[in-house]
């Protein structure tokens, strides 16, 4: 088990600059998952992590050792893929002990290592199949059971669950999990999905463009994301964004769809007139007499809740998420609860939090 930092991590291809220096410190044991829209550099940082991409600047160091430089046979890391990789021709228990034997490994000691895998992921009956006669999920499975058995200080996990049908992931998610939990080892998780994200980690890293937008918990994220993008970017149905500027001598924002809205939790530092853009939460939307009149242009039923899309009347959209069946359409008054809002610069998106008392 161990530690790992990367320190300062960049990487470009050519003039194309990818990674424009990440910093990352994870605990001994913990679930980091690495997660961002497509093309954000997430691969690359596993990749430079394994040692398969040579950064272009800062450190990659692993149980304080510093394996910036080392081939990645020597970095003591099991990366699991989403293409599996399997070896057709070999048996699932020759998949598994493939790595231990070119590392030249006792044979024992091969076989004790992949029936003790075997047992732990229930694929014990599989051992003597060919992979083209398992299921994705099995596929997964010894995938995962080649990278246990090499016993590594660090797991890489590079969207190991995308190939798998809906209801298949749901369930390998929380296997996974388990896993990793039960067996302690450090593990780097990368995936688009931001439900994987949120049920996965330990940690998240919410990557956008190159940079750690944030690291934080699941729930730090959720309830006090850093940015427009993070804001954005976790959550489902998305966060809605409405335009204002800020007002009252920071108090409150005066929102262009409308009325002025006191801050909940004590005035933001800048000046009046600051533009701002404040974030709300589908599920934090409520239809109440009194409030703004929104014209719904959509409603999807999902059974347990209902979700309405809309239209102030300065043409802003509005996302509802509702429990139970809802209005299908017509115009509906919503109202925006103070003790919601968050609060962003418009230009850049950062979080604008009240100042320090
Ligand atoms: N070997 C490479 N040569 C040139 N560009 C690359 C190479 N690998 C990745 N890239 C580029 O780097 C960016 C990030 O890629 P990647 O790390 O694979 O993103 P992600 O895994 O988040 O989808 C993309 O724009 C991709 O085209
Ligand atoms: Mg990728």
């Amino acid at each position: 088990m161990a530690t790992l930092d990367l320190s300062g991590v960049q990487k470009a291809f050519g003039a194309t600059r990818v990674l424009h220096g990440v910093d990352l410190a994870v605990a001994d044991g913990e679930m980091i998952v690495i997660v961002g829209a497509s093309g954000c550099g997430k691969s690359t940082l596993l990749r430079i992590v394994a040692g398969l991409e040579t950064p272009t600047a800062g450190s990659v160091r692993i149980g304080g050792r510093d394996v910036t430089a080392l081939e990645p046979a020597d970095r003591d890391i099991a990366m699991v893929f989403q293409n599996y990789a399997l070896y057709p021709h070999m048996s699932v228990a020759q998949n598994m002990g493939y790595g231990l034997k070119i590392r030249g490994l006792p044979r024992p000691e091969i076989d004790r290592r992949v029936r003790d895998a075997a047992a732990l992921l229930g694929i014990e009956a599989l051992l003597d199949r060919r992979p083209r006669q398992l299921s994705g999920g099995q596929r997964q499975r010894v995938a995962m059971g080649r990278a246990i058995v090499r016993e590594p200080k660090l797991f890489l996990f590079d969207e190991p669950l995308s190939n798998l049908d809906a209801k298949l992931r749901v369930q390998m998610r929380a296997e996974i999990r388990r896993l990793q939990k039960r067996l302690g080892v450090t593990s780097l998780f990368v995936t688009h999905d931001q439900i994987e994200a949120m049920t996965l980690g330990d940690r998240l890293v919410v990557m956008h463009q190159g940079h750690a937008a944030q690291v934080a918990t699941p729930m730090e994220i959720f309830e006090r994301p850093a940015d427009t993008y993070v804001a954005g970017f976790i959550g489902s149905p998305a966060m809605n964004f409405l335009e204002g500027v800020l007002a009252g001598g920071g108090r409150a924002v005066a929102l262009r769809a409308g009325p002025t809205i006191p801050f909940a939790d004590g005035p933001r530092p800048g000046p009046d007139g600051l533009p701002l853009t404040i974030g709300l939460r589908p599920e934090h939307l409520r239809l109440e007499a009194g409030g703004l009149p929104l014209a719904i242009d959509l409603a999807e039923p999902l059974g347990s809740e209902t979700v309405l899309h809309g239209r102030l009347p300065d043409g802003e959209a509005l996302v509802i998420r509702l429990a139970g069946p809802a209005p299908r359409d017509g115009t509906l008054p919503v109202t925006l609860p103070a003790e919601h809002l968050h609060v962003f610069v418009a230009e850049g998106g950062r979080r604008l939090d009240p100042a320090p008392a």
